[in-house]
């Protein structure tokens, strides 16, 4: 018997898809450029062999498929997805889908599209989320193509994926670059989440004096109420954790600097890009990039003094709870950008984005999943079109709530010398958005005095000058 679909690239994410892909009924044929890996890769594999078919070349696999061949490539973004699709097109014919499910540029999957135009070939730009054990046992999945060639792969994706009380966290979303921009602003809004965490943290260990343990259980209560999502709770059991060396907290032991591979830039980017303003995932590159200058944070340390413990005043009981609600105000602005983005990107691009569907599959088996985005998947198909999150119902209630939080703790955050800048550029998004009467009157008034740019006025139509010589 012929197998029904092929993968290319063993490493962790795509021996885990293959062995899902397996477990789930489907047989399925497997290449490595490696060879070594294939072989240890089907030794492991135990009870599922009997559904693996190990090759050692490409037109080994293409054999090994039942054409019309869809196949996966999970190698490395970039220049690597290229080579596989090279080669591929060497051994596959007319019918076949090449699908790369890796974290991909949507421009390039944008590329890859047209240069297989009339080639006979397929292409799907697929997102998978969920890391390692997603990719195991469920992953989030964000499919962009067309929904033709999305239809013959269908009933292995929904098999595959993460389910959410029974419904598949796997969706067609949109022709060429969709899925794949979908999946890069999911992974900006994880790292505005990561963030944001990371700096409620800072205030419980610097503001507060706490140790991890006790911050530990601090975020395991929150995971219980509105802020119940994975990332809190592996926050809460990652703060538990004591290295197996020292037996000290690990997270004591784990230098601070944090890397990152680019889909959180590209999030940046394509915002700027298309004209929206996404300041919690700036914020959040922008940490993820001084945090790297760990050797001139620690000179300017020796310059200038750094923010100091205990300075968080008032009762402790109520700090804390002004710290969940701020992080909730937080994350409601962080989302808010993220889909504003992909709202433009959607009208940009012709992809008529489904943001219900989005949220819905981001309910389980991704990164971010959690309680909020079936409160926010209801708010989408409540209101329809949305301007933005913020103005949905719901949401006005529970800023409402939360953003008094978030001004308290940024506002003593900013005293004490702790840095919060996702939270508060979150904290300034929401207040210039909802600012009825800005302050760019007198933005244009500079730009009309230096540059003649013209202005309009609140009480005529049309562009007018000032009255200062440089203009007009
Ligand atoms: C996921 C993750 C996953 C990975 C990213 C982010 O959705 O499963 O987002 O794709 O963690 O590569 O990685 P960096 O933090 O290294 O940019």
């Amino acid at each position: 018997e012929k197998a029904e679909i092929g993968l290319i690239g063993l490493g962790v994410m795509g021996s885990n898809l293959a062995l899902n892909i397996a477990e789930n009924g489907h047989p399925i044929a497997v290449f490595n450029r490696t060879t070594s890996r294939t072989g240890t890769f089907f030794e492991a594999a135990g009870d599922l062999r009997k559904m693996i078919v190990p090759c050692t070349t490409l037109a080994e696999l293409a054999d090994a498929i039942k054409p019309p061949r869809p196949v996966i490539i999970m190698v490395q973004a970039g220049q690597p997805v290229d080579e596989q699709i090279a080669a591929l097109r060497e051994v596959l014919s007319a019918g076949d889908i090449i699908i790369d499910a890796g974290n991909a540029n949507f421009r390039d999957t944008i590329r890859r599209f047209s240069e297989l135009d009339g080639s006979g070939l397929t292409f799907i730009g697929m997102g998978v989320s969920g890391g390692e054990e997603g990719a195991r046992h469920g992953p989030s999945i964000m499919v962009g193509g067309t929904e033709d060639s999305y239809k013959r792969v269908e009933k292995i994706l929904i098999d595959i994926s993460a389910k959410f009380e029974g419904e598949p966290c796997a969706a067609w979303l949109g022709t060429g670059g969709a899925g794949h921009f979908v999946k890069t602003i999911h992974n900006g809004i994880e790292y505005a989440d990561m963030q944001m965490i990371a700096e409620i943290y800072g205030v419980l260990r610097d503001g507060l004096g706490m140790k991890p343990k006790e911050i530990g259980a601090v975020f395991a209560e929150w995971n219980k109420g509105r802020l119940n999502s994975y990332l809190i709770e592996i926050t809460a059991t990652v703060l538990a954790a004591d290295d197996l060396d020292t037996g000290k907290p690990i997270v004591e032991m784990i230098l601070d600097r944090a890397g990152q591979k680019g889909t959180g830039k590209w999030s940046v980017i394509e915002a700027q890009t298309l004209g929206v303003s996404a300041t919690a995932i700036e914020a959040a590159v922008s940490a993820r990039i001084l945090s790297s200058l760990k050797d001139e944070r620690l000179a300017a340390e020796k310059a200038y003094g750094t923010g100091g413990v205990s300075k968080f005043s008032g009762n402790r009981d109520k700090v804390l709870h002004d710290l969940e609600l701020a992080l909730f105000a937080g994350k409601i602005a962080a989302y808010a950008q993220g889909f504003a983005v992909m709202d433009a990107a959607s009208k940009q691009f012709g992809w008529n984005l489904p943001m219900p569907t989005i949220a819905k599959i981001w309910r389980a088996g991704c990164i971010i999943r959690s309680q909020f985005l079936g409160t926010l998947a209801d708010a989408f198909e409540k209101s329809g079109a949305l301007a933005n999150l913020l103005m949905a119902p719901a949401f006005i209630e529970m800023m409402k709530e939360a953003h008094p939080s978030l001004r308290r703790i940024v506002a003593q955050a900013a005293e004490a010398g702790l840095p919060t800048p996702a939270l508060s550029s979150a904290l300034a998004y929401f207040d210039s958005y909802r600012q009825g009467r800005g302050t760019s009157n007198l933005i244009q008034a500079q730009r009309d005095y230096f540059g003649a740019h013209g202005f309009e006025r609140i009480d005529a139509p049309g562009a007018h000058h000032g009255p200062w010589a440089g203009g007009g």
